[in-house]
């Protein structure tokens, strides 16, 4: 501990919740080993510091200066992720050299490392070049879609891309298990600048000194196996995150979190089917008014999570029809965000309806929740095939096939005749998570060699 005391770890989080929250936890994984950590962020969707106390936060200015956030404008609210991307790179690559120039110049403490998001990681390379730091990666996704990310220009050669209608359900042998409509592509206005992210990516985890993973052994045992065959990085598998950091969690709830709880804890255990389909995902209103219909069809306790702007061109509820809400009683409860950590580990949840984001995925795997799966762009259709074919933990329901008969056949699958079965290897991948955080774990060693290795860097 002595030997790290002061340490400096620069973290640099992409600001989407979905990225934001792991390197979160990763940085309390770092600070109870005894590292201080500085987070480098964009000032768009710059999170309170308060939540966070033990780090320090610096903003890094967007590169309009004396002007407007260009990712503020309304061009940029009607972007496609891939666009809205490019556009975050284009807005804050240079500003985040000469920050991380500063932070590493100022002399304060020794810095060891930087610990960028992977979807940074081509332009952190030269920015840590130019200042001489060393750089690691952190992958917030599965490492079977990193290697599936990995795969798209050969998958492109060999004409799977893009997607043809007609061979959707064809399995593809180079990335088996995962079938032509389970390639993490997305529809884009901009389909080059997609392979363009994931060649950056690639690239930029290749060449960094080490790769930092939200997984586990015994969960990926063949994609890590195969990513080891290709690359020649240093990857530390170190997840569960989440179940390693939980004493540092905030206490900050709002009243509707304590409204959540209250409602949960008058539900049947394993009764509720818990909604949510992440920070970033929208979806159509006709879809919108078939997921409302097909959960008030089932007669199951729904606990739904629509955030503002879930729904395309509405604000929040106002499509439900007149009375939805009220007639719904005690039955549905719909929020605009929960603490879905507690939500998941809490004993009324039977099953998890998700578009299988990775946070998620290993949220709801850390709870042995069985889960409803709607992927809907990118890694989710990856994870979507782990967790039905793989793992066994789950069930498919496509979105393109989502209307409300067959929302409220698969929560009754997952519910009652498939529930036995899946809730039986939901225990059992629950239990391989715990097991490899002890004391002989994998997760646990990997940790102990990822430490050894972050001090062995010059600083
Ligand atoms: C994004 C991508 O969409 C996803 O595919 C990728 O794997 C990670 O980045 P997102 O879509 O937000 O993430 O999904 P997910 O990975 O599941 O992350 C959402 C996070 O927000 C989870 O940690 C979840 O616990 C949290 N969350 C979500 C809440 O705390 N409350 C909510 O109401 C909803």
């Amino acid at each position: 501990m002595e030997e790290r005391k002061g340490r400096k770890i620069i973290m640099f989080p992409l600001p989407f919740q979905g990225h934001l929250n792991p390197m979160i936890q990763l940085a309390r994984i770092f600070h109870n080993l005894g590292f201080s950590i500085t987070i480098l962020h964009t000032s768009f969707n710059f999170p309170d510091p308060s939540h966070y106390p033990p780090f320090t936060f610096r903003t890094i200015p967007h590169n309009n200066e004396g002007g407007e956030d260009p990712l503020t404008q309304p061009e940029a609210s009607s972007m496609d992720l891939v666009a809205f991307i490019r556009l975050l790179r284009q807005t804050y690559e240079d500003p985040f050299r000469r920050s991380l120039a500063g932070e590493v110049g100022k002399g304060d403490t020794s810095s060891c490392c930087l610990v960028s998001d992977v979807v940074w990681a081509k332009h952190a390379e030269f920015a840590a070049e130019e200042v001489g730091i060393d750089r690691m990666v952190l992958i917030t996704n599965s490492v079977a879609s990193f290697c599936a990310f990995a795969a798209l220009p050969l998958l492109r050669d060999k004409d799977y891309l893009p997607i043809q209608d007609y061979r959707l359900d064809e399995l593809v042998t180079e990335v088996s298990p995962l079938k032509v409509k389970d390639l993490p592509v997305m529809e884009t206005s901009e389909p080059k600048e997609l392979y363009q992210i994931a060649s950056d990516m690639v690239k930029g985890a290749n060449s960094s000194s080490g790769v930092i993973w939200n997984t586990f052994e015994d969960l990926e045992k063949l994609p890590l196996m195969d990513f080891s065959s290709k690359f020649q990085v240093p990857i530390f598998p170190i997840g569960p995150f989440h179940k390693q950091s939980d004493n540092l969690l905030p206490t900050t709830k709002n009243k509707e979190d304590y409204e959540t709880t209250d409602w949960l804890n008058k539900q049947e255990p394993q009764s509720v089917v818990y909604v949510s389909f992440g920070s970033l995902a929208d979806i159509e209103e006709k879809e919108f008014l078939e997921i409302a219909w097909g959960l008030r069809n089932s007669e199951r306790p729904f606990l739904w999570v629509v955030r503002p702007g879930f729904v395309q061109g509405t604000e929040w509820l106002e499509a439900l029809p007149s009375g939805f809400v009220e007639n719904m009683g005690h039955k549905g409860k719909i929020v605009k965000w929960v603490n879905q950590l507690e939500v998941l580990a809490h004993p009324a949840v039977g099953a998890f309806w998700t578009h299988c984001g990775w946070n998620s995925t290993i949220e709801s795997i850390c709870e042995g929740v069985p889960m409803i799966c709607t992927p809907c762009f990118t890694d989710q259709r990856v994870n979507s095939r782990y967790i039905v074919d793989v793992w066994r933990i789950g069930i498919e329901l496509e979105r393109s096939k989502m209307d409300k008969r067959e929302i409220e056949k698969a929560i009754s699958s997952v519910m009652v005749e498939e529930g036995d079965g899946i809730r039986e290897m939901c225990l059992e991948l629950k239990e391989r998570a715990d097991v490899c955080l002890d004391k002989d774990g994998s997760s646990f060693k990997n940790l102990e060699n990822l430490v050894s290795h972050i001090l062995s860097f010059n600083s």
